[in-house]
């Protein structure tokens, strides 16, 4: 019988986001894969990535993190403030692990991070903006979130999650 597979996210400093990160997170997004890059961003980012994709994942209107192994980042995840039609205070997560440390719980942990961030800071309502086509990201909001309503938008489905 073959070994389980371990997953742990023990070997992992999940810290907050700091202006001196611009290198190392740059260095992170140019290593990543198109389809990772593509689900996370919905945009070019360009190899190094542009600073239009870099600065706003280092000074969001809400807060980031990094973990980091070895001295090298290997994900990031952030919220921020969504200024919309609703009287609801709002906020945005996202997140991006880096492809070979996907799927050993770093994602998950670090939106939960996230999301009971953005709450205290007094978010009542949490917004996922995700691919159709991201089966993995669905998957871990309907197993995190599972009445999170969902709104089809083109290609992408937004889930709102209230977060009281
Ligand atoms: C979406 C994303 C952030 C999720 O991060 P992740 O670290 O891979 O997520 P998790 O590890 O928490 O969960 C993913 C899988 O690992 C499994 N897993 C997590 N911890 C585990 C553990 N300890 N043991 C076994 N399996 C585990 C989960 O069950 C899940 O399985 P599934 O894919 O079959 O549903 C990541 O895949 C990513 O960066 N994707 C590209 C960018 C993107 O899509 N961002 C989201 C849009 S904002």
């Amino acid at each position: 019988m073959p070994a389980p597979v371990t997953r742990r996210t023990d070997d992992f400093l999940i810290r907050r986001a700091v202006a001196g990160d611009r290198c190392k997170l740059s260095a992170m997004l140019d290593g990543l894969s198109e389809l990772s890059l593509y689900f996370r961003f919905q945009t070019a980012v360009g190899h190094p990535p542009r600073a239009a994709v870099i600065e706003p994942l280092l000074s969001s209107s809400g807060q980031s993190w990094v973990a980091e192994r070895n001295d090298h980042l290997v994900a990031h995840a952030m919220w921020a403030w969504v200024y919309g039609a609703t009287g609801t205070p709002t906020a945005e997560l996202a997140a991006i692990v880096a492809d070979p440390y996907q799927g050993r719980g770093l994602g998950t942990r670090m939106l939960d991070l996230a999301g009971a961030h953005a709450h205290a800071a007094g978010a009542r309502q949490l917004l996922l903006v995700v691919s159709a086509a991201n089966d993995r990201t669905l998957r871990l909001i309907r197993r995190r979130w599972p009445t999170a309503p969902a709104d089809r938008d083109g290609p992408l489905i937004n889930f709102t999650i209230p977060t009281t």
